[in-house]
């Protein structure tokens, strides 16, 4: 694995033994052990093999190559195999005129938050929960140092493979882990991106404390997550489904959220955004076997989740490590 290579010039040598052990049991699942991946890998080999490719990571639509680099039946192949890879939950793509019209519309984020974050040139980067590596992508167009994702949900970890595969970007790495299974790693990052996953977390102070941990001084968290409106320090806790997800288990205001962030390490904590999620932004598309956000609401009160609860709010927050 390139990374590994690299560690030693990112100074990272204190955590080579560590990293090597945790990457070579997780290379082991995923060739050996998880159906999607054992299914989908070999895929990887029949994606066209193009000596030189057009690739433009800095637009909305990442593009890669153009329509007239296929033939038609090579891209009705490719197209073949670009829909056994999906869920396509982020996104969009255009690959060799193949639109991938994922399930979420991910710049849509972008664009909210790109202009307000640290510039990431030259920076080393940490995006947890990085699904196929699309902000990983557009990260790359601003030149970091480093931009590593972190999927530990395989078939996702596949899509980056695929889309790394085509797009050969040297700055990207990203590994099939949990944020929680990796070792200290302290003050190693410049920027860390967590966005989307702190309500997935059980122990949501314990994630954002190992994440000031992982930064280094004066180092940026962007945070984005589910919130409830409202004042005051208090956490929504859904008793049992929330959208229809199992796994949801803190939504808090931001006025606690900032608080959380105080106690685990950080300061100059700010709210630079506050979106209701609207089926512009997430919809069902060929992309994506599943239901989506239409699925999850109260169909006569779209305010309210198919539950009853507040309908989905994100904030996305930044904050310096102290
Ligand atoms: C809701 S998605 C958000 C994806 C992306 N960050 C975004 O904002 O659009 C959450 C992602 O985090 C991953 N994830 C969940 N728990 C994680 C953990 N403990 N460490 C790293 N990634 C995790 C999931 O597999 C999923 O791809």
């Amino acid at each position: 694995m390139v990374l590994l290579k690299e560690l030693e010039a990112l100074g990272w040598g204190a955590w080579r033994q560590e990293l090597e052990a945790l990457l070579s049991e997780k290379q082991r699942f995923i060739t050996q052990v998880d159906g999607n991946a054992r299914r989908l890998l070999p895929l990887l080999d029949r994606l066209p093999q193009l000596d030189e490719v057009e690739i433009d990571l800095d637009a909305d639509m990442i593009r890669i190559g153009t329509r007239e680099d296929l033939d038609p039946q090579q891209r009705e192949e490719l197209r073949e195999i670009l829909m056994e890879f999906r869920h396509w939950r982020k996104g969009p793509f255009n690959i060799f005129g193949v639109e991938i019209d994922s399930e979420w519309r991910s710049d849509l984020k972008w664009n909210r938050i790109k202009d307000q974050i640290a510039p990431l040139a030259g920076r080393r980067i940490l995006d947890v929960g990085s699904s196929c590596g699309y902000y990983l992508m557009r990260m790359a167009a601003s030149k970091p140092r480093l931009a590593l994702g972190l999927e530990p949900y395989a078939p996702f970890y596949c899509q980056y493979l695929l889309l790394q595969r085509l797009i050969d970007e040297p700055s990207v790495h990203c590994l099939p882990v949990k944020l929680e299974e990796l070792p200290a790693m302290s003050g190693c990052f410049d920027s860390i991106f967590h966005m989307g996953v702190l309500s997935h977390q059980r122990s949501p102070i314990d994630a954002l404390k190992q994440l000031a941990g992982m930064l280094r001084k004066g180092g940026e968290l962007v945070l984005e997550t589910l919130i409830v409106e409202g004042e005051g320090e208090w956490a929504f806790c859904p008793p049992k489904r929330y959208a229809k997800m199992h796994n949801v288990f803190f939504l808090p205001t931001v006025t606690c959220l900032q608080g959380w962030l105080e106690r685990a390490g950080f300061e100059n904590v700010r709210c630079i955004d506050q979106t209701w999620t609207s089926s512009e932004e997430q919809r069902q598309t060929e992309w994506i076997k599943s239901e989506s956000l239409s699925d999850f609401l109260d169909p006569d009160n779209p305010r309210k989740t198919a539950e009853g609860h507040p309908a989905p709010l994100r904030a996305v927050l930044l904050a310096e490590r102290r």
